[in-house]
Order: structure tokens, then sequence, then C-alpha cells
């Protein structure tokens, strides 16, 4: 089998873009992945979600160990069988859902012990736990156990749980051993130090990974304080591998993101809010349970080519919210990863053409003018 390559192809300030090979297929980078928590972009078909040009979906350890558990999806033969997505899949490690989402945890040295948000029944993750769940699930991009405290938070809790994800990186490492076909990701830490990140940077690339993600933000800092950190973290980082930004965001922390540096990530805004009446396009963001679209016999963004915007009215995305109709948050889930993978497209045409300061700016002023 083959292993995952970063081919990086063009370069445009510090903005990259590129391709990732693997077994199951090219990932065009900066790259969007939308979130398939519990095996499941929800509502939307895993055509549909490839429909929209996504080359690859996120998975979570923490939901699926849970339900219906790594063993059971390894015996219906893996995660891509088991959800009929057959392009790659990322999988993240857990730790950091525990600490969001768990109750009653206790984090030792070993790991994290938790109860289940389903059922409240006891579950613990190690690194070692957490690679052979991913290793169960399948998945083509594995990422290392972590975990981070929110921010603000005091600098020694800080560089304490960095120090502790860099011991877990390497006990991640080893875990994981040599796997053909199958990538391992470090996470770096460190909260907003700069001298907290090249440590966790440096520790990472001495174990040597696959990919390096860049943890830890997007966690209560703010646009600003992200950015400044942004432009130091990835210095730390090998510039021959992909860097992913767990997490982020809304559009314009993502071509912030872009500008600086970084070609892979994550966020569930637009699947979420895509269920909350909330549509994401060029112009900004669009609320449909307003009362101004009742009468609008026009669509989101007429410049939009996705089934949405071709064939319902804002009228229609109105009512259809307010009657509570499922086919609401199909529509609007639908548009929204369009314009994300759109707005990703974009963004690799302006770096291998050199514009991508034109491409920001355009960006910006589209924003500027507001909603139709
Ligand atoms: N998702 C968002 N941020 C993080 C992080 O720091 N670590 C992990 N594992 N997942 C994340
Ligand atoms: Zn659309």
């Amino acid at each position: 089998m083959t292993r995952i390559t970063f081919d990086l192809q063009a370069t445009d300030g510090s903005a990259r873009t590129g391709v990732i090979s693997t077994a199951r297929g090219e990932i065009r980078t900066p790259a969007f992945m939308p979130v398939g928590t519990a095996a499941t972009v929800k509502a939307m078909l895993p055509e549909s979600v490839a429909a929209t040009g996504a080359d690859i979906l996120l998975g979570n350890t923490y939901h699926l160990m849970l339900r219906p558990t790594a063993e059971r999806i390894d015996r219906l033969g893996g995660l891509h069988r088991f959800m009929n997505w057959h392009k790659p899949i990322l999988t993240d490690s857990g730790g950091f859902q525990v600490m969001s989402l768990a109750d009653l945890r206790k984090l030792t040295e070993r790991g994290v012990t938790f109860r289940s948000h389903v059922d409240g029944s006891k579950h613990e993750l190690t690194p070692e736990r957490s690679m052979e769940i991913q290793r169960l699930l399948g998945s083509d991009i594995v990422m290392a156990f972590d975990e981070c405290p929110a921010l603000p938070a005091p600098r020694e809790r800080i560089e304490e749980s960095m120090r502790l994800s860099m011991r877990w990186a390497a006990r991640s490492r080893e875990a994981f051993g040599d796997r053909p076909g199958h990538a391992l990701f470090g996470i770096q830490q460190g909260g907003l130090e700069p001298d907290l990140r090249a440590e966790s940077g440096k520790a990472l690339t001495e174990i040597g990974f696959d990919g390096y993600a860049i943890g830890g933000l997007a966690v209560g800092e703010g646009q600003e304080a992200m950015f400044a950190c942004l432009d130091h973290a990835p210095a730390s980082l090998p510039v021959d591998r992909p860097r992913y930004l767990m997490g982020v965001g809304k559009p314009d922390d993502i071509v912030g993101a872009v500008k600086r540096g970084v070609d892979m990530m994550d966020c569930v805004l637009p699947s979420r809010s895509g269920r909350t009446g909330q549509a994401w396009t060029r112009r900004g963001q669009v609320n449909l349970k307003n009362a101004r679209h009742a009468d609008d016999p026009r669509p989101l963004d007429a410049a939009c080519t996705c089934p949405t915007c071709r064939g319902y009215s804002r009228a229609y995305l109105h009512h259809v919210f307010r009657a509570g109709e499922m086919i609401s948050g199909m529509l609007l889930t639908w548009h929204n990863l369009h314009y994300y993978q759109a707005l990703m497209a974009g963004m690799r045409e302006a770096i291998a053409e050199g514009r991508f300061a034109a491409f920001e700016s355009a960006f910006h002023a589209a924003r500027a003018e507001g909603d139709i």
C-alpha cells in the first residue's frame, strides 16, 4: 500500500496549496473537512457531501467508542463501509471531546477516565486505547491523543497540559506503530504562549509525524488572539508536512488561517448552523428565520450553484424552517457545505495563481456589502 504523501504545489506569502495523496484518494489543500461525528454528516447523504467538493470527512473517537463502539464498527467492515463514505476519513483522538462533553472526568498521567454523556457508563481513554480505536475504525488520518485547557488559563496550567500532551504524543507514536497507507498526526499545544508553542512544535518534530495539527485554539481566545498565535505557531512545524488547524471556524477565520499557512481545517459550523436556520454566503451570515424572507422569491445567493440556490427561494427556506420541516436542515446544510468548499476552491486557485491578497480583499469587500 502507498504511504501518505504531501505534494506542496505553490505558495503565496505564507499561504500554501498542494495535494495529500492517500490510498482512498487525494485531498486538495487548503482543505475543509465537514464533521461527521456520529458516522454521519447530519442531514446529508455521503454522495451529497462529496458533491459539495469535500475530499475528506472528520469522525470522532469519543462519540463512536460510546455508540455504536469501535469493535462493532470493525466487525461491520470499518467506518468507511459502515457510513458509506469511501474517501479519506480523519478521526480526532477523543481527549478534547472528553474534556468538553463527558461527565466526571479524571485526568492522570496514564490517560482520562470519564462517564459517557449518553448513558453514564464508565470508560477510559489512553493514548494506547485511542490508537486502537482509531485503527478499528479504519481511519486514514489518525490524531495523537492530547488534551488542552479552555482559554484564558494560567500559564502553569497551559505548560503542564502541553508537556503531558507531548508525553502522550510519544506514546501515541509508539502505539500507532508502522501502518502503511495510514497517517498519524501530532497535535501542537501551548495556548497563546510563543515559547510553549515552539517547545511543543520541537517535541513533535523530534518524535516525527506524517502531519502536524495546531490544537488548543478557537477555545475562547477570539479571532485576533488566534491570528496572533498563527503568526508564530506554524514556524516550529516542518514546512513539508500538512498543517491542520483543529475546530476552525467561521469563513473569515478560515481565510485568515490559510493566509498564515494552514492546510486543513474542520468545523461543525456549516452543518450545525444549517440546522438552526443559519446560512453562510459570500455576503456574510443570513438568518432564514427572519420574517423579511417570507415573501422573497430570490435564492439565498443567485451566484451559488448549489441545489438549494438553484431550486428554492428564500421564502421557501423561511417557510420550511418555521414549519420545522426536515428539508430545512437538509437544504441549508447543503448550501453551507457547498459555500465552504467553494471558498476553499477559490483560495486554492488564488494561491496557485499568486493572487491570494486580491482574493482576500474581494472576500472582505463582498462581506462588507452585507446581505441582499
Ligand atoms: N479540536 C479542536 N481543538 C482540538 C485540540 O486541541 N485537540 C484535539 N484533539 N481536538 C481538537
Ligand atoms: Zn447555495
